[in-house]
């Protein structure tokens, strides 16, 4: 992530706007500001950490562009029209990268929609350097790949190899595979492959694949449609198991040392140290009743935005299956800005809630009525109305 530190700025009166870049107002807490951004008609949050007499100033996490080469572009132009005194950099050598225009890349409000895809489903969870997935791509050009992963800099390198390539039938999106499924249709998609993925051996909440995760996947599955976990855990195995063993919709078949055609990144590590890997393929035998589209969250009423101001303090609300924590207010005579994470255990939320005189809403997605979400939602109205 390209990051600045100074020992010297002069903040800028805001809005402003320099190629290309909008900076259109900042909100502050104790110790740092977020500067809403605009570059490309994506926004974003510039962060500036106030640690006198140094100066931190980078992009804010939640709330990456698609492309780095945005908020490289932007923390140029915001630290020139501060004056930064800069000590140290590595964003500056944005201007000979290439920004790709994606089609490719798609938000979940894409798939919030709900539609029908003319052609058959393939979907990759996890799909790191993406070599599978390119490999899938090149080899069913009469299908469409989904690429679902949580590593920004993954969804970008392997956007930009299907430009390289010209492949036509892939979208990928940045998200959490556990709560992406809910988005999707049932009996919609032929394949899911899960290949690979973390063990979290100490924080197993953190797995893709759960009770909750399988039915889901059989849920969104044809049938005769199969999920094919692979990994070179044997902890992972046993556990996996274990879950597709509780469910009577699928069909199990296990393989040891199997070779694909095509090897990824971590497969090629693990057979050079001698690892046993296993398959483990499910196939769906059941017609899933049909979901609907999930709506968006909204807030509908006007809140005391200087009650909560003055109220912040940090909070967490615990129910049954889901949470909210309230973590940190950044605020202006306009605005108060939350950073909040809620929704279920094991996948939470991360965002921002923006509250203006007239308007709140989440940044920077919107957030849709799965179950936890829905009642997380409940939680933060009600806080907001105090
Ligand atoms: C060990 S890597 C394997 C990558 C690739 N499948 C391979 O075989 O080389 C696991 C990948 O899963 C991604 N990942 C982990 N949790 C995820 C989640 N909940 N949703 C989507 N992707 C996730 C990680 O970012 C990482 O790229």
């Amino acid at each position: 992530m390209p990051n600045i530190i100074a020992d010297f700025i002069s903040k800028p009166l805001l809005p402003f706007s320099n190629e290309g870049v909008d900076f259109l107002w900042e909100v502050n807490s104790k110790d740092s500001d977020l500067i809403m951004t605009r570059c490309k008609g994506e926004e974003f949050f510039i962060l500036v950490k106030n640690r006198p007499p140094k100066f931190i100033i980078k992009g804010e996490k939640l709330s990456r562009p698609s492309q780095v080469v945005f908020l490289q572009r932007a923390l140029r132009e915001y630290v020139k029209k501060a004056n930064c005194n800069i000590l140290f950099q590595n964003a500056a050598s944005s201007s000979n990268r290439t920004e790709i225009k994606n089609h490719i890349i798609k938000e979940i409000d894409f798939f919030a929609q709900n539609f029908i895809f003319d052609k058959e489903l393939l979907l990759e969870i996890g799909f790191g350097s993406g070599r599978h997935l390119l490999y899938q791509a090149k080899n069913n050009p009469d299908k469409l790949i989904i690429g679902i992963e949580i590593h920004k800099p993954s969804i970008e390198q392997t956007a930009k190899q299907c430009d390289i390539l010209g492949l036509k039938n892939v979208i990928l999106v940045n998200y959490d595979s556990r709560i992406l499924m809910e988005f999707l249709r049932s009996n919609s998609i032929s394949k899911i492959f899960v290949h690979f993925p973390v063990p979290w051996d100490k924080k197993p909440h953190r797995r893709v694949i759960s009770s909750y995760f399988i039915n889901e996947a059989l849920r969104v599955l044809k049938v005769g449609g199969t999920l094919e976990l692979r990994t070179d855990s044997e902890e992972y195995r046993g556990y996996a198991l274990d879950i597709f063993m509780q469910n009577s919709q699928a069909d199990i078949r296990i393989l040891k040392n199997f070779n694909l055609e095509i090897s990824s990144k971590y497969e090629d590590r693990w057979k050079r140290l001698g690892k046993n890997i296993y398959d483990i393929t499910l196939t769906n035998t059941k017609l899933s009743p049909d979901n609907s589209a999930l709506s968006r969250l909204h807030f509908d009423f006007l809140n005391n935005i200087d009650k909560i101001r003055q109220n912040f303090t940090p909070k967490l609300f615990r129910g049954d299956n889901f949470f909210v924590h309230f973590e940190e207010m950044y605020a202006s005579c306009k605005r108060v800005v939350i950073k909040a994470a809620f929704g279920a255990y094991d996948r939470a939320e991360h965002m921002f809630i923006i509250i203006e005189e007239d308007k709140i809403s989440y940044f920077p997605n919107n957030v849709y009525a799965a179950k936890a979400n829905k009642a997380a939602h409940e939680i933060i109205k009600k806080w907001l109305n105090g």
